[in-house]
């Protein structure tokens, strides 16, 4: 086993940069003061707050007050489903796809159980929506879609500025689940067409427990909270202040960096891609060019993802399985299965995950110990000796 670390599940989470710790730092035990309080030090707060506000709002093309702070992606999307729907509240149809993230997906499931029609589209072999699907998915009562911009497993890329023009002629409500993608890749929310989009600072080496929710202007979205009238009312409790500095240092970091760090995670994801496809019985899953800069996600035929996960993590290898069973039962990702991917290839599913701090190295690390655990894990798998 070595020594280091090599870290491929920048998906799941990301360190946090030093630069992102120090500027949090004085808002633990300096400037500790609540941003509503009227006195000095509650001022000087408020103030800290507003300016983390206008430079997350200028990351993404908008105006600081669309921009709500929240607990994290699953919150920004629980506001933005719910929230519409409350609005609503007489039904009305919405319109997802098959391979949303929980936080979406089951809230659709629930919104089903209250009364709200949904449709969840169906995906190509890559893992895309197509806007041809969703336009057909229009119904006389649709009042909002949601469509992930990048998926969180395969890394597949949607058109969502091509979904949101759509969405926009006909007036229906546009959300994006865009935690996978803001930090990766440039994000305008005005090109992009969305009425709310979802981020999440620890998927871009800010810290954990914090997000935020873009809402456009004039967008009708009841709270589904109750309490104080922070974040005027629609996440109300007292601000993570030190969270909501650390996102915005982590998200003005990582925008500027986007040039420099998406080409050379393609160039490393590539490489990776390459080397493992070299490998016998191995197929890429997602799509093989609109794909989010770090993820590789590959299917290991004949053995589970899991066992290929903890040899790796016996070599000091950190990634994670596409097939993972969160709730313990035994059917792959519902991302996977969406793509037409049949049950034995989704459970050899691994996802290598990259970030900043991976480098070449790392790449011919992993290259050079995948190939004898796979060999090693199929010499003891029934299903590849009797295929
Ligand atoms: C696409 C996507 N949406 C939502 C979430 C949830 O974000 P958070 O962990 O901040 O609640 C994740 C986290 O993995 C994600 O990948």
């Amino acid at each position: 086993m070595q020594n280091q670390l090599v870290y491929m599940d920048h998906g799941a989470t990301t360190p946090v940069r030093k630069e992102v710790v120090d500027s949090m730092l004085p808002f633990f035990q300096e400037q500790y003061g609540n941003p509503s309080s009227l006195h000095t030090p509650g001022r000087k707060v408020r103030q800290a707050v507003d300016e983390a506000r206008e430079k997350t709002a200028q990351a993404l093309g908008a105006d600081p007050e669309d921009i709500y702070f929240t607990s994290g992606g699953t919150e920004s999307n629980n506001i933005a489903m719910r929230g519409t729907a409350k609005n609503r509240s007489g039904g009305g149809h919405i319109i997802t796809s098959s391979i949303e993230h929980h936080a979406v997906f089951d809230v659709c499931r629930d919104l089903e159980n209250e009364g709200y029609k949904v449709t969840y589209l169906p995906v190509d072999q890559f893992g895309r929506v197509s806007p041809e699907m969703v336009r057909k998915a229009i119904k006389p009562d649709t009042f909002i879609i949601s469509i992930m911009a990048a998926n969180n497993e395969i890394g597949t890329l949607q058109p969502i500025r091509e979904i949101g023009s759509l969405a926009g002629e006909l007036g229906i409500l546009f959300h994006t689940d865009a935690v996978q993608v803001v930090g990766q890749l440039p994000v305008n929310v005005d090109d992009l067409n969305v009425d709310f989009l979802s981020l999440s600072a620890h998927k871009f080496n800010g810290p954990k427990g914090i997000g935020a929710l873009y809402v456009r202007k004039g967008v009708k979205v009841d709270s589904i909270y109750r309490g104080g009238s922070q974040e005027r009312k629609m996440r109300p409790g007292t601000e993570n202040v030190p969270g909501i500095i650390g996102l915005s240092r982590a998200l003005e970091l990582a925008v500027s960096d986007i040039p420099k760090k998406k080409k050379r995670l393609e160039a490393l994801r590539d490489e990776l891609i390459g080397g493992l496809l070299r490998i016998d019985d191995v197929v890429l899953n997602g799509h093989p060019e609109q794909r989010l800069p770090g993820n590789v996600n590959v299917s290991f035929k004949h053995i589970e993802g899991e066992s290929v996960l903890l040899s790796l993590d016996m070599e000091g290898i950190a990634a994670s399985s596409g097939s993972a069973c969160s709730s313990g039962s035994l059917e792959p990702s519902h991302v996977l299965s969406a793509t037409g991917l049949d049950q034995s290839t989704a459970h050899g599913s691994v996802r290598f995950s990259l970030g900043w701090g991976n480098s070449k190295e790392d790449v011919d690390y992993v290259l050079q110990k995948v190939p004898s655990i796979v060999e090693r894990l199929r010499n003891i798998s029934p299903t590849y000796h009797s295929r």
